[in-house]
């Protein structure tokens, strides 16, 4: 079957040629003389209407097809293109021949004209990317991730595949899943041993083929060593917490962005993240029109306007010292009391965010006790040159810094945060042989995409999202 998609059928003229249609049907209606029938093939927003004219009466065989057309069936149209008579489309199919190439029969196919709640959704997700609001979000997470590549090619970094299985902890906070082989001989062989010696338990963490892995929480360590080699790189892949928080912006899985940049400092960083979120904005308001008018009409009013003045507007750059200041002015207000040195709550972020500098917020020069050990420590001894980019309604959008590139400062930094420096030698060796001013960020994905569409949840914005009480999927 050599198909054509709707989303160029849509845009083509109504000259009345013979097209054949191929999707899900969205809705059908009938009159006495006529049969309309909306098909979608998820290529773009818009479904196409196939007319079907009794007016000389149609076919048995057709009336057969048409009587299992109920909403979810796939179907199969030829007719002629034409003009629509019905407002808000320009063109329409004339039908003479239709095929059901699976039914969906209503009372057990889940999706149903009504609007569905996204809660009902996410206990059907092998589902929803039939419904608008999923199709959209899922043109939008293709486009955005096409633009990422984009944005970093034009400006000659390497895509560099980094491990998804790995031995080290970029962010020296524990929070990975640890990967075992499920060796079951020695499960049963180690365990059967432990018990016969009263053990209540057996150590499972050397697994991977008689080492300690786990997932990947984050690129960045592996990007860097590509980056003291190719200068500019970016890594793009899954990356993993197991960290159980139940919010609206957290996921055990997440995708994440990481550019790492040799010969570069904060302040370029910086540059570089507005840079790239701006560009990222600019791309999904040209080329996604037609589903971020959907977000915006139906998802978050005002988002195209909102974002449109993001693309166009600089972001704040402040120290973290002075965010404080601005905090404590307010800290009656706040649940969390601020003071300096705590980490920022999302109070804050909104605080800063939305009353104090009504735009993004790029905050800088953290205290050192709350950020990674790889950040490069300021002269003051106190402070760290980190950047988070916050952004009003979502908070932490990115988080990066300049790498601290003393060789003896690191392994201070390492030592001083309870971290085994044997575990970091490679990583080491970097600030042992030609080590250069360097700087990065990682962007998570579906944070950028809840930014752009507006959507709440950040399982909305994942085909599968993996978190604590996990579907069946
Ligand atoms: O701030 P994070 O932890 O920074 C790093 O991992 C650095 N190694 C990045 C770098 O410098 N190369 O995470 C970066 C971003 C956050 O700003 C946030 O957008 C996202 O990743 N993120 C999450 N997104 C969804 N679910 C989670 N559990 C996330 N944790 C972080
Ligand atoms: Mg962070």
């Amino acid at each position: 079957m050599k198909t054509t998609l709707i989303k160029e059928i849509l845009v083509s003229e109504p000259d009345g040629r013979t097209v054949t249609i191929y999707g899900w049907v969205r809705t059908k209606r009938e009159t006495k003389n006529l049969v309309f029938v909306q098909i979608n093939d998820g290529s773009c927003f818009a479904s196409i209407q196939a007319t079907f004219d009794r007016d000389n009466g149609l076919p048995a065989e057709i009336e057969n097809e048409l009587k299992k057309i109920t909403t979810g069936a796939s179907v199969q149209i030829t007719g002629k293109l034409v003009p629509s008579p019905a407002s808000g489309q320009a063109v329409e199919v004339n039908a003479s021949e239709v095929t059901v190439l699976g039914e969906a029969p209503a009372e057990t196919y889940p999706l149903q004209k009504k609007n569905h709640s996204l809660e009902f959704l996410r206990e059907i997700a092998h589902l929803r990317p039939r419904t608008n609001t999923f199709g959209a979000v899922a043109r939008m997470r293709s486009q955005m991730a096409f633009a990422i590549h984009s944005f970093y090619q034009e400006r000659g970094f390497n895509y560099v595949h980094t491990p998804i299985i790995t031995a080290s902890d970029c962010e020296g906070a524990g929070e990975m899943f640890q990967v075992t082989t499920l060796d079951l001989e020695r499960i049963a062989r180690d365990g059967a041993a432990a018990i016969a010696k009263g053990d209540t338990g057996v150590d499972f963490s050397k697994d991977f083929f008689g080492k300690p892995a786990n997932l990947t929480v984050s690129g960045q360590l592996e990007a860097e060593t590509y980056a003291m080699a190719l200068s500019r790189v970016y890594t793009f892949g899954p990356t993993f917490r197991a960290e159980n928080s139940n919010t609206t912006r957290h996921l055990a899985e997440f995708w994440m962005v990481e550019p790492e940049v040799a010969f570069h400092d904060l302040h370029a960083n910086m540059d570089l993240a507005e840079d790239f979120v701006k560009y990222l904005m600019k791309w999904a308001l040209e080329k996604c029109a037609e589903d971020m008018k959907f977000f915006d009409e139906r998802i978050q009013p005002g988002l195209i306007k909102t974002l449109t003045e993001v693309a166009n507007a600089d972001f704040a750059r402040v120290t973290y010292t002075d965010a404080m200041v601005e905090l404590e002015k307010n800290a009656a207000a706040f649940e969390f009391k601020p003071f300096w040195g705590c980490d920022l709550q999302s109070e804050h972020e909104r605080y800063l965010t939305e009353k104090v500098y009504k735009r993004p917020v790029m905050l800088y020069n953290y205290p050192k006790d709350i950020k990674a050990f790889y950040m490069k420590l300021n002269e003051d001894g106190k402070t760290v040159r980190a950047v988070d980019v916050l952004v009003p309604g979502l908070g932490e959008l990115i988080g990066g810094s300049e790498r601290e590139e003393n060789l003896e400062k690191l392994e201070k930094r390492i030592t001083d945060m309870g971290l085994k420096i044997e575990d970091y030698w490679w990583y080491l060796d970097l600030r042992r042989f030609g080590s250069v001013p360097h700087a990065g960020f990682g962007l998570g994905f579906e944070r950028l995409l809840l930014y752009i569409t507006g959507m709440g949840n950040i399982r909305d914005v994942i085909p599968y999202p993996r978190a604590p009480k996990l579907a069946d999927f």
